[in-house]
């Protein structure tokens, strides 16, 4: 059984209604769901994507330290989200679906309970790692499960700081499934991080929430800053100063925040998917409305539009604290370019529909500083190479560098190893639509991680998929 049904109900002090929810059986994995994508005619139509994964994660988890109500329009209804929702349910902040906006019942800074039994993040990094930081300032102790991919990555890099706070970790152990116990007496701290993940810089923000005095985050490197707009937008005091290229975000402990109204715009990460196909497929023209371009995400489009690819971003406009644009993506010739390394974290997550892209492209593309591929939901790196030279495409890695050789066509005829990676298995379906021999994935079940919607919307502009494994 590939696919679990479960409820999403939880005690709480007002029930809200039930929703099911489809996720993927988030610790075995049974029963992959292989798929081929084949040559498609032209794709083209307006259409919207769901909601960013990062700002639906991060608005029920501080709609469950606020007091009062907050709602929530546009959140991503995918597992990794479901789980986060369920994640702040356990600990007594129920979050629930009425009508077409999820409500979450804050319990204020501080007041969350003891769960009853593990938490289960599923394929989830970021709803994992963020909730270490939320419970971090609690006097209750969490047990956090995950699945196989989730099981693998790396959280020191998460409880090393939120431990010099004083939390503790049961066995000291450095990945799931762990134990962590918090405290309602942490103590601040400075942190320069070490490398550039938004996750972490958001745990620490997120523990510092709760903890007396001052607690600071020193980021050599600008990563995703939703969880500095989120935390401003619910009452809390964050500060951010830039000096000598690092910036210093500050956050005042012990703050209350308020329940708030907010909409979650587009992904960009799950737009890039339509974008890339657009651009790979003669004769597309799409619209995507509604998604947002904040310029910590926006690398990817930078970099289409240094090569050559006819992507705009209209109607730029404002939208529940952060920019959003309608993006228009053609069918381009593209050439190959240098990807610097300082672009890597706003575009992090987008490096395989890039390098898909790039293998169409004429001319070689070189994408550096990619050291954090290698711990996403799988070594993204390695598995983008792999992906590639199945299709016959040459592609090479050295350290920290991908380098793809376009020649402006794609054999395809391989079959993609997905490593319970979504975003593996979307970039490599982009590829068969535009190959010349279709693409066939070892599993889809993942997608529902992130973008469940993906398949449908992608066939309601004309891309083709056949069940058919090769
Ligand atoms: C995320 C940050 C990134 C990104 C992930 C979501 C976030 O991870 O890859 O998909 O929501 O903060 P890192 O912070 O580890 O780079």
């Amino acid at each position: 059984m590939p696919w679990l049904f479960l409820q999403f109900a939880r005690p709480g002090p007002r029930r809200l209604p039930a929703l099911t929810v489809r996720r993927p059986n988030s610790v075995t994995h049974a029963d992959p769901a292989p798929l081929s994508a084949v040559a498609s005619g032209p794709l083209q139509g307006r259409l919207r994507v769901p909601g960013d994964k990062s700002i639906s994660h991060r608005a029920l988890m501080l709609g469950a330290l606020a007091t009062g109500r907050t709602r929530i329009r546009g959140l991503l209804e995918a597992a990794d989200v479901i789980d986060t929702a369920r994640a702040v349910t356990a600990l007594g902040a129920p979050a629930s679906k009425s009508g077409d906006t999820w409500e979450v019942l804050g319990r204020g800074t501080g007041g969350l309970a003891q769960p009853d039994g593990p938490i289960d993040f599923g394929n989830s990094g970021t709803g994992a790692r963020l909730m270490m930081g939320i419970v971090a300032p609690h006097d209750i102790s969490v047990s956090m499960i995950g699945d196989a991919s989730l099981s693998k990555r790396p959280m020191g890099r998460i409880l090393g700081p939120l431990k010099a706070m004083g939390l503790e970790v049961e066995g000291d152990r450095e990945q799931l499934p762990l134990t962590i116990r918090g405290s309602s007496r942490l103590a601040p701290i400075a942190y320069t991080l070490p490398v550039p993940s938004a996750q972490l810089k958001s745990a620490i923000l997120f523990a510092g929430l709760g903890t007396a005095g001052e607690t600071t985050v020193i980021e050599r490197e600008a990563t995703r800053d939703h969880t500095e707009r989120m935390l401003r937008h619910f009452g809390a005091e964050v500060t951010s100063a830039t000096e000598d290229g690092a910036t210093r975000i500050t956050i005042k402990g012990e703050a209350e925040l308020e329940g708030r109204e907010v909409t979650v715009p587009g992904d960009p990460s799950s737009a890039a998917f339509l974008v890339a196909a657009a651009l790979l497929v003669p004769g597309s023209d799409i619209t995507i409305e509604g998604v947002l371009v904040n310029p910590t995400r926006t690398g990817l489009y930078t970099t289409l539009q240094e090569m050559g690819a006819d992507v705009t971003l209209i109607n730029q406009r404002e939208e529940g604290g952060e920019p959003v644009a309608d993006i228009r993506a053609r069918y381009s010739e593209l050439k190959g370019v240098r990807v610097p390394a300082e672009r890597a974290p706003s575009m992090i997550d987008e490096y395989p529909a890039l390098a898909v892209i790039a293998a169409f492209a004429h001319g070689p593309t070189r994408m550096d500083g990619l050291a954090e591929l290698k711990v996403k939901e799988s070594d993204r790196l390695a598995a983008t190479a792999a992906g590639l030279t199945a299709n016959g495409v040459k592609a090479e890695v050295d350290g920290d560098t991908l380098i793809v050789h376009g020649t402006g066509r794609v054999p395809g005829g391989g079959r993609v190893a997905t490593h319970l990676d979504h975003r593996i298995a979307m970039s490599f379906l982009v590829m068969g639509l535009a190959s010349a021999a279709p693409v066939t994935v070892d599993d889809t079940a993942m997608i529902a991680t992130s973008f469940p919607e993906f398949r449908p919307l992608m066939e309601g502009i004309g891309a083709r998929f056949g069940e058919s494994a090769a």
